[in-house]
């Protein structure tokens, strides 16, 4: 039986609550036989700093290096707002995709039929949705130097922020997808500003060089970002993997993310570099919202975004895309079965709390993998 490292940070707020339902699964996963996790677990944000005045030891930096994969709740809240700067909560989220060189973060976008008609878009435009977004997350503009506000002693002040990509930084994530198309519809398209944007002409020429190199079995169009945001609104599902720098890929995913009504059904990964040695890549796997603490303690959280975030790192760490598939087909099938959490409710639909849909999607889960 295959052997898998876990290393699971609950962190703040609901985030060990939705963590509970992971659990729960992987409970499952070793009833049924088919891995063997190993799980250990750390604090993260701000249940960290209350114990150790960090936002994540060095401790649980090292277990994240030695995990297969690393699952992530949620961290912040409220109560630490006033803690110094560089060990408030989401440093430590910070650390880890620093440290662990996660730079391709992928966001899935996917429109259960039975919750179509929570988006803001049309039921036809956004119905049965996969598509996802994949965003460069370590380079670009939020890195780059100069960084910089000068007072220019007139009564202005200057500020700068820098676009730089180098060739290899754009290399790596346009492989990523170009892989993850080729595991679905094969499509990729790739946004940039070229028409403003030196960054912008060499993304599409590297992206176009790598495709021409290695990749010609997949299709590959560019598109302007800003035309970009428009279509992906207008018609989602002519995509399948759009691939874009860190600043457009924020945006736009958050985009995305609305297609599909609420944050607490979206999920993410983010990986680093396939090791040479191990053949093994560095992985981090959250939900997209955050603490929530207007909600936390109270048991109504949505735990979907976090247990397809587990979905995520089944399929990209572990290659276990049946029971991926699986999984996704469980959570369908909770829903169309009429259960909702607070936040997806909805006339007629039978209200659950965060234990009860994470054992209902269990207990789906089951069905679907007997024989
Ligand atoms: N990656 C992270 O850990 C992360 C991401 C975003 C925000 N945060 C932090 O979380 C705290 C709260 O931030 P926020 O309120 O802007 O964002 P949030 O995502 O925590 O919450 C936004 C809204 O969505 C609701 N919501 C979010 N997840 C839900 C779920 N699973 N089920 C039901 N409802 C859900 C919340 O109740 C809230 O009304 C802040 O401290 C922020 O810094 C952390």
């Amino acid at each position: 039986m295959a052997s898998h490292k876990l290393l699971l940070l609950p962190g703040d707020g609901i985030g060990p609550e939705v963590m509970t339902e992971v659990k729960r699964l992987l409970a499952f996963f070793g009833k049924a036989g088919i891995v063997d996790f190993t799980i250990e677990e750390g604090l993260v944000g701000g249940a960290c700093y209350d114990t150790h005045q960090v936002a994540i030891t060095e401790a649980t930096m090292a277990k994240a290096q030695a995990a297969d994969a690393v699952i992530f709740g949620a961290v912040g809240g409220p109560k630490w707002d006033n803690v110094p700067y560089d060990v408030r909560p989401e440093a430590g989220l910070l650390r880890l995709r620093k440290d662990l060189g996660l730079f391709a973060n992928i966001r899935p976008a996917i429109c259960y039929p039975a919750l179509a008609d929570s988006s803001s878009l049309k039921r036809d435009v956004v119905e049965g949705l996969d598509i996802i977004i994949l965003r460069e997350l370590t380079g670009g503009i939020y890195f780059g130097e100069p960084k910089t506000i000068t007072d220019l002693g007139n009564g202005q002040k200057r500020a700068i922020d820098t676009q730089v990509y180098d060739t290899y930084e754009i290399e790596r994530i346009a492989r990523v997808g170009f892989e993850l198309a080729r595991k679905r519809r094969n499509k990729v398209t790739s946004m940039e500003k070229r028409n403003v944007m030196k960054t912008g002409v060499l993304w599409r020429e590297v992206v176009g060089d790598v495709h021409a190199r290695e990749y010609r079995d997949v299709q590959l169009e560019h598109v302007l970002a800003d035309a970009g945001g428009m279509q992906l609104v207008r018609w989602p599902k002519q995509f399948d993997v759009i691939v874009t720098d860190n600043l457009f890929g924020d945006m736009l995913s958050d985009i995305a993310a609305m297609l599909t009504g609420s944050l607490g059904m979206l999920p993410s990964a983010s990986l680093g570099e396939v090791d040479a040695k191990t053949k093994r890549r560095k992985a981090l796997y959250e939900p997209v919202h955050g603490s929530a603490p207007d909600i936390a303690g109270r048991g109504i959280a949505n735990p979907i975004a976090m247990l397809a975030s587990f979905g995520m790192a089944l399929r990209y760490s572990f290659s276990m895309s049946r029971e991926a598939d699986l999984l996704d087909a469980a959570i369908g099938s909770a829903l169309a079965k009429g259960l909702r959490t607070a936040d997806i409710k909805s006339e007629g639909a039978i209200l659950v709390s965060t234990g009860e849909m994470g054992e209902a999607i269990v207990g789906e889960l089951e069905r679907l993998a007997s024989p």
